[in-house]
């Protein structure tokens, strides 16, 4: 059969035959389906982030080979050592561009990810300040890139009883990790649930996309309609699907921005960078087998050899990251929606931004502002950081940590705005509560894997 007479027959026959009798039919009509996704309102940039980057020309080899030898040659984690969804982190961990046992601080953050992918130091004193306060010790600043650590506890034996740090994923979600992330599942979804770990399918939806818009390279609009996709289909599969301003409409974009600007290859012919999917395959810890399916091992997490990062003099920052989740949102503006489903798949309900905000920002398209954004973040931050303290230490170690907030927390975020006269926000803990997969465990009997 050719396929317009395959097409026929679907027509003809309904999807009830197909599902039944020819499975590989039902198959191809869910992939023509997800691929006649609604399309952007105005095309996603191919070079996202400041204007800077699109005309970047120049390549220096010596500069931008990253070293895969000696002191950062590949050794998969150890027993104990921790490893989770940052596909970067996993990789900057393997090669001893951080702590190999997964359990970071500002020093190795803000110096490792320079030297394995360029991330500017605005970049990284943003995340790690983020990170330290909402997911780990913030008076060691350290913190754990996969499920909670011991080890992240500045307190010792004591301390385990005044504080309990969560790590970046398992009772981390919501904090910095949320649903509809590139390749990691929802950690409330009835399956395919860790939100650790990496599912082939969602890498192999990519890869055929990526296929079906540029031939097979991954690019910013890929990654912008994937991420799009996967908030659809979070929707459609997963009744307690949320996404809250920074973990949902921030930092899971962020991620997919990320897995272009800082994963590309470079070469004297690609100055702004390319990504193959043998690349991109390396990074998120996969092979193929003999079948060619993608076969994915935890924590494998590769920087390829003769990789080249991005120039220094055209370094990711912190502007980038806010002016991108910007350009998301002017492109797909659904995916700007703070809100979640109520309890059943398709019931995603859209909170109230001038509610959410104090009369802020009072329409999703506001967003499309950087200026705008970076205050969004940044006022959800400062909402949040009280109460996820609350959740994770007690007694004399609470008072400390919330006594840090205004010495170390508004620092260090501060790069996103001054933000003048912008009233307080609301945390997750307190609008949320229609919505049932808003509601923040901090810790539990599941392993999160
Ligand atoms: C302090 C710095 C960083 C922190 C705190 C961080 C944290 C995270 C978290 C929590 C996620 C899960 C997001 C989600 O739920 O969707 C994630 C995903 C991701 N991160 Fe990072 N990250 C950092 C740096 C990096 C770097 C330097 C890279 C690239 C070199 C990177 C690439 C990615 C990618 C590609 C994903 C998506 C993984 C997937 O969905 O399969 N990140 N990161
Ligand atoms: C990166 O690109 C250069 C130039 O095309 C190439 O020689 C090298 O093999 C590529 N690296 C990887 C890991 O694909
Ligand atoms: C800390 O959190 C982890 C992960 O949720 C949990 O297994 C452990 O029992 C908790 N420890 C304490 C002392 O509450």
């Amino acid at each position: 059969m050719s396929p317009k007479t395959l097409t026929a027959a679907v027509l003809l026959a309904g999807p009830s035959m197909l599902v039944a009798g020819f499975p590989h039919i039902a198959e191809m009509v869910a992939k023509q389906k997800l691929e006649a996704r609604i399309a952007p309102i105005i095309p996603f940039p191919e070079y996202p982030g400041t204007p800077n980057h699109a005309t970047y020309n120049d390549f220096d080899p010596k500069a931008q080979l990253v070293s895969t030898s000696g002191d950062h040659a590949w050794q998969p984690p150890g027993h104990g050592d921790k490893r989770g969804p940052c596909a970067g982190l996993n990789a900057a961990a393997n090669h001893g561009y951080l702590q190999r046992d997964g359990i970071v601080d500002a020093n190795s953050i803000n110096t490792g990810l320079w030297e394995a992918f360029g991330l500017d130091k605005t970049a990284t004193l943003f995340l790690q300040t983020a990170t330290m306060f909402f997911d780990g010790d913030p008076l060691s600043g350290k913190w754990s890139i996969g499920t909670h650590s011991d080890e992240t506890n500045s307190l010792g034996v004591i301390g385990a009883l005044l504080g309990n740090e969560t790590g970046i994923c398992a009772y981390g979600h919501l904090k910095t990790e949320a649903d509809a992330s590139i390749t990691r599942g929802d950690w409330l979804a009835p399956s395919d649930n860790s939100n650790c770990k990496s599912y082939p399918k969602f890498a192999q939806e990519l890869e055929d996309l990526a296929t079906s818009m540029t031939g097979g390279l991954i690019t910013p609009p890929v990654l912008a309609q994937h991420s799009n996709n996967r908030k659809a289909h979070s929707i459609a599969t997963n009744p307690y699907y949320f996404s809250p301003p920074y973990a949902g409409v921030a930092f899971t974009f962020g991620a997919h921005m990320f897995a272009f600007e800082l994963l590309a290859n470079h070469s004297a012919e690609h100055p702004r960078g390319f990504l193959t999917p043998e690349v991109f395959e390396s990074f998120f810890a996969y092979e193929r087998d003999a079948n060619n399916n993608l076969v994915y091992t935890y924590g494998h997490e590769r920087i390829p050899d003769n990789w080249y990062k991005r120039a220094d003099a055209d370094a990711w920052t912190l502007a980038d990251i806010v002016v991108s989740t910007a350009q998301q949102c002017a492109a797909f503006p659904s995916n700007c929606q703070v809100g979640g489903n109520t309890g059943t798949v398709n019931s995603f309900s859209g909170f109230d931004l001038g509610d959410l905000t104090g009369g802020f920002i009072t329409a999703a398209e506001e967003l499309q502002d950087p200026a705008k954004m970076g205050c969004f973040i940044s006022q959800n931050l400062q909402a949040e950081v009280p109460g996820f303290l609350d959740k994770t230490f007690n007694g004399a170690a609470l008072t400390e940590v919330l006594g840090l907030i205004p010495t170390a927390f508004l620092p260090g975020i501060a790069g996103l705005g001054a933000c003048a006269g912008i009233p307080a926000g609301r945390s997750v803990a307190e609008y949320g509560s229609q919505y049932p997969g808003a509601q923040i465990e901090s810790s539990g009997p599941r392993s999160g894997l």
